[in-house]
Parts: C-alpha cells; sequence; structure tokens
C-alpha cells in the first residue's frame, strides 16, 4: 500500500454494514447477480491475493462460503483457527494486524467483542471484513435480502418481520433493510431488544428509503400481513450458560405454523441458521416448501463474492 499515491490509498472495511448506503447496497446486488449467473467471468478477480480467516467461534456457512467464494476467484485463504484463545491474547491485536498486513491483503473476522474487530481495523492498513460480532453479522443480512429481492422482485415496500433476540442478526437485518426500503418489524420479550443506538441508525437511514422501521412485544403483531418471517437462536453463541433460563422467556416466540398462518398468504420463512429445531422454529416450518433459508446459505456465497471484489477491487 505505501507504494501507492495518496489519492489511492483507500482502506474500505466492512465492519458493521453502514459502511454502505442505499445506493452502494444496490450496486452490490447488482453484482452479486451478476456473479451469480455467471460465475466463470469472476474466475481469475481475486488473482494473487490473499486473505486471513480469523475465527474465535465455530462457523459452517461462513468459513465454506468465504473459502469457496476466494478460491473460486483465484485468490487464497488461510484460516486461522482461534477457538479456545481469544484475538489478543497470545500478542496485541495490534501485532496481529501489524503482522498479517504484510502478507495478506484482507482480514475475515468472527469476533466475541465487536471492540477486537474495531482494533483490528484500526491498526490494519488493509480491509476488515466482519464475519459476525457480538453486535453485527452484516454479511449475512445483505444476502437475506438479496434473497428476498429475488424472491418478490422488489424490496420497497415489503414487510419482514424478526421475531425473537434483538441479537447482532437482528441488528444487522434492521441495518440492512432499512438501506434497501424494506420494512422491518421486530418482536422480543421485554429486556432482549435490539440496541437503542442501532435502531436509531436504521431509523436514520429509512427516512431516506422510506422504510418503515418498527419495535414490538407481541410477536402476532409483528408477522401479521408480513411477507418475510425471520427468527434465530435464543442465546448466542457465547451465550449457552444462559440457554436454559432463556427457554421459558422465548417459547411464546416459537416460529410455528399457527404464527405463519398470520403473515401473507406467499409469505416465506428465513433463519440464518444454524436452527435448533423445535425451540425457535419447529420442523414443519422449517422443512416447508415456504422456507428459504436453504437459498439464503447458498447466497452468502454469491453476496460475499461481490463483498470482497467491492472492497478489494
Ligand atoms: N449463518 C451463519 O453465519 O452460519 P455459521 O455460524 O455456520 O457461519
Ligand atoms: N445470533 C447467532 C447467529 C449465528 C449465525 C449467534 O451469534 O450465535
Amino acid at each position: 500500500m505505501a507504494t501507492l499515491p495518496e489519492n489511492l490509498v483507500m482502506t474500505t472495511d466492512l465492519l458493521t454494514g453502514t459502511e454502505f448506503n442505499s445506493a452502494r447496497v444496490r450496486e452490490l446486488f447488482q453484482l452479486t447477480a451478476d456473479i451469480k449467473a455467471r460465475p466463470d467471468r469472476y474466475r481469475g478477480a481475486l488473482g494473487g491475493r490473499y486473505l486471513a480467516l480469523i475465527f474465535e467461534k465455530p462457523s459452517l456457512r461462513t468459513r465454506v462460503t468465504f473459502e469457496v467464494g476466494i478460491q473460486s476467484m483465484g485468490g487464497g485463504a488461510i484460516f486461522l483457527d482461534h477457538i479456545g484463545t481469544r484475538l489478543g491474547q497470545r500478542e496485541s491485536i495490534r501485532d496481529v494486524a501489524k503482522n498479517l498486513e504484510r502478507w495478506v491483503q484482507a482480514i475475515v473476522a468472527r469476533v466475541f467483542e465487536q471492540k477486537a474487530l474495531e482494533e483490528l481495523a484500526a491498526h490494519a492498513s488493509i480491509p476488515v471484513i466482519n464475519a459476525l460480532s457480538d453486535l453485527y453479522h452484516p454479511c449475512q443480512a445483505f444476502a437475506d435480502f438479496f434473497t428476498l429481492e429475488e424472491r418478490f422482485g422488489n424490496l420497497k415496500g415489503l414487510t419482514l418481520a424478526y421475531v425473537g433476540d434483538g441479537n447482532n442478526v437482528c441488528h444487522s437485518l434492521l441495518l440492512a433493510g432499512a438501506r434497501t426500503g424494506a420494512n422491518v418489524r421486530v418482536a422480543t420479550p421485554a429486556g432482549y431488544e435490539p440496541s437503542a443506538a442501532i435502531v436509531a441508525e436504521a431509523r436514520r437511514a429509512a427516512r431516506e428509503t422510506r422504510a418503515k422501521i418498527e419495535i414490538l412485544r407481541a410477536p402476532e403483531e409483528a408477522v401479521a400481513g408480513a411477507q418475510a418471517v425471520y427468527t434465530d437462536v435464543w442465546a448466542s453463541m457465547g451465550q449457552e450458560k444462559e440457554a436454559a433460563a432463556r427457554e421459558n422467556i422465548f417459547l411464546p416466540y416459537q416460529v410455528n405454523e399457527a404464527l405463519m398462518a398470520q403473515a401473507a398468504p406467499d409469505s416465506v420463512f428465513l433463519h440464518c441458521l444454524p436452527a435448533h429445531r423445535g425451540m425457535e422454529v419447529t420442523d414443519a416450518v422449517l422443512d416447508a416448501p415456504r422456507s428459504i433459508v436453504y437459498d439464503q446459505a447458498e447466497n452468502r456465497l454469491h453476496v460475499q463474492k461481490a463483498i470482497l471484489l467491492t472492497l478489494l477491487g
């Protein structure tokens, strides 16, 4: 990077998803559609470039889709398994950043704390991409809205109801929905609402696209007439000790056939996966024809390829 003229030096990160305004989300989805339709055109697009994948938590979808995405475009992926040790424990996050930037062209990181990701980005002159943190899961939400656009043709005016924990996935759906013009209704138990600051940021973006953001209590109110119903686990990775206590609190938020019957007749069901079958969602809903969970999973690959090309050029 140091050899480039000043005006060409550009560090572009994807830390929260708010780096992409509504116009950039639109461009991202157009590129994603082209990559999905014509993957051969992008075969050498990352030629000779390497990425470090740092994962503090387990992953199926994110790891495989990043590795396949990078390798299918001619790049190299180096997976760093941090399970058991957190970033910053063996050596400072600053030193991890300062080393990695000498060898690789970008970092993809799944972390317990958003602030670890931000520290990594502050010290690395290469792009840092959020592969899930305690606060956000931007790659997931972009793939989800791309999937909904494929299904419904247009996101403007579409209503997505998120039912369950006001967690990282909920936050990113709020932020991405607001940018695409989709209405997002969230219903959570008391004490499990999404972050007020993130809701405020989503409402700010929604003013531009005229999307409606609603934070509710009753799951029935959220799903009433919605075209998309979304849920996620009641206890996220790192919250395993709270899982039993959360079960009673969240049981009224289970997405089952009775709840789905209150959504629009052409509605679809979404889940980022992994799912806890029989808990936040029943088998009957997850395995129904209206469930598009595997389309979401597939689109993680295509949208992340588009993210990589957008950030790495
Ligand atoms: N949805 C998602 O991010 O899945 P993984 O935890 O398996 O990566
Ligand atoms: N909220 C979940 C999402 C997993 C993809 C978690 O953080 O564990």
